[in-house]
């Protein structure tokens, strides 16, 4: 077993061990794969000022996400198929994320239900809803996370229709998966995944099977998916879920200063500024150039938060100095899922707090809820590159 220190670490680990469709599903992008690779590479045009001789003792992490205390303003994002990366993935990070004390989002498109993490964990857990046509099933939906105890719903905004990703074509990855002689081949090789998967009852879309209209097997959902989204979703229909709702709602999606101000103007609780992990629109900003303006137009008015590229302590650092209130890793948490199941999702949140606590006490600051603008050096272009 190689020593583990970084996420980079847990994604080798990742990628060795899980089906190649369901790794490639997690480590892509849609078309040119643009917008995923400068998610993560505009984060290193961001440089820390190092600071001196600043007492360093009684450090602390811990902040708040829309009231809620977390150990650091980091939340696991909602991730589509996390029970295909590992078994009863989805159960496995939640428990690694209340164990850690930071939010654990469920994905509508997860394989183990809202039911099954409710029942498997002991806090509440955030929500994330696409939204589909079906007004009784979005309904049921809202109906079975508040019975669930759920706490947020995040409304997912930037996936109407799906952008295209070549990878996941080549593999044959649907919903059900296509199995090609290829991954056939792949499957047999990574034994350890295909045993626990044989042992769960989970292996489909755990809050779709058995709840909407005319899926009953997986054999119908490729084309349910297709059929289903909302694809005439627009600002009234996002109020009317806000309501139908009635409790703490995050608007997701959020990439640009208009569409920010109106997710403020419906009285979120909070916004996301995120492209989906660049795996929607490609050649759309990355997530940390599109903050500064995002902040600027709404900061005041809704606690922003922010997703994308993030892949250490470092880059969280980076989003919140500039001014987000709480940040999301998706595939950072997903690599250590596909690694080494609950604990290496525990390990990639270990990995991202020694990071985030090490830099903020190299940059002079003790308390993660005052690091600011100040602790960064951006290149005079950073935001106003283009037009
Ligand atoms: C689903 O949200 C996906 O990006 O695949």
């Amino acid at each position: 077993m190689p020593i583990i220190t970084t996420i980079a670490d847990l994604k080798r680990l990742h990628k060795r061990r899980t089906p190649k469709m369901f790794y490639d599903y997690a480590e892509s992008g849609s078309w040119t794969e643009q917008t995923f690779r400068e998610n993560t590479s505009d984060f290193d045009l961001i440089r820390l000022r190092q600071r001196i001789a600043v007492d360093m003792t009684n450090r602390t992490t811990k902040s708040t996400m829309i009231g809620q205390d977390v150990a650091m303003p980091v939340a696991l994002a909602p991730v589509g198929l996390t029970g295909m990366q590992s078994a009863d993935g989805e159960i496995k990070a939640a428990r690694a994320a209340e164990k850690f004390g930071v939010p654990f989002t469920l994905s509508t498109m997860s394989i183990c239900s809202i039911e099954d993490v409710a029942e498997n964990t002991t806090k509440p857990f955030w929500f994330q809803v696409y939204t589909l046509k079906d007004d009784d099933f979005m309904q049921r939906l809202f109906d079975r996370a508040r019975a669930a105890g759920c706490s947020a719903i995040i409304i997912t905004l930037d996936l109407q229709i799906l952008g295209q990703r070549h990878k996941d074509i080549k593999n044959g990855m649907s919903a059900p998966p296509k199995f090609t002689l290829a991954s056939m081949a792949d499957l047999a090789t990574k034994w350890g995944w295909g045993i626990e998967m044989l042992q769960t009852k989970r292996r489909f879309f755990g809050n779709i099977v058995g709840h909407a209209k005319g899926v009953s097997d997986p054999s119908s959902l490729s084309s349910w998916t297709a059929e289903a989204f909302d694809h005439a979703l627009d600002w009234d229909r996002v109020a009317q879920l806000m309501k139908m709702w009635g409790g703490k709602v995050i608007l997701k999606g959020i990439l640009d200063a208009d569409d920010a101000r109106k997710a403020a103007a419906l009285g979120a609780d909070a916004i996301i500024v995120s492209n989906h992990g660049g795996r929607q629109l490609d050649g759309a900003l990355s997530s940390i150039r599109a903050l500064p303006a995002i902040l600027d137009a709404v900061g005041d008015k809704v606690e922003v938060h922010f997703d994308g590229g993030i892949r250490s302590g470092q880059d969280v650092l980076k989003a919140l100095a500039l001014g987000a209130k709480g940040t999301y890793v998706g595939r950072a948490y997903i690599n250590g899922l596909g690694a080494m199941g609950e604990a290496g999702v525990t390990k990639a949140l270990d990995i991202i707090h020694k990071e985030l606590d090490t830099t903020m006490a190299l940059c002079g600051r003790r308390d993660i809820r005052d690091v600011d603008r100040d602790i960064l050096l951006v290149p005079k272009d950073f935001e106003g590159a283009w037009m």
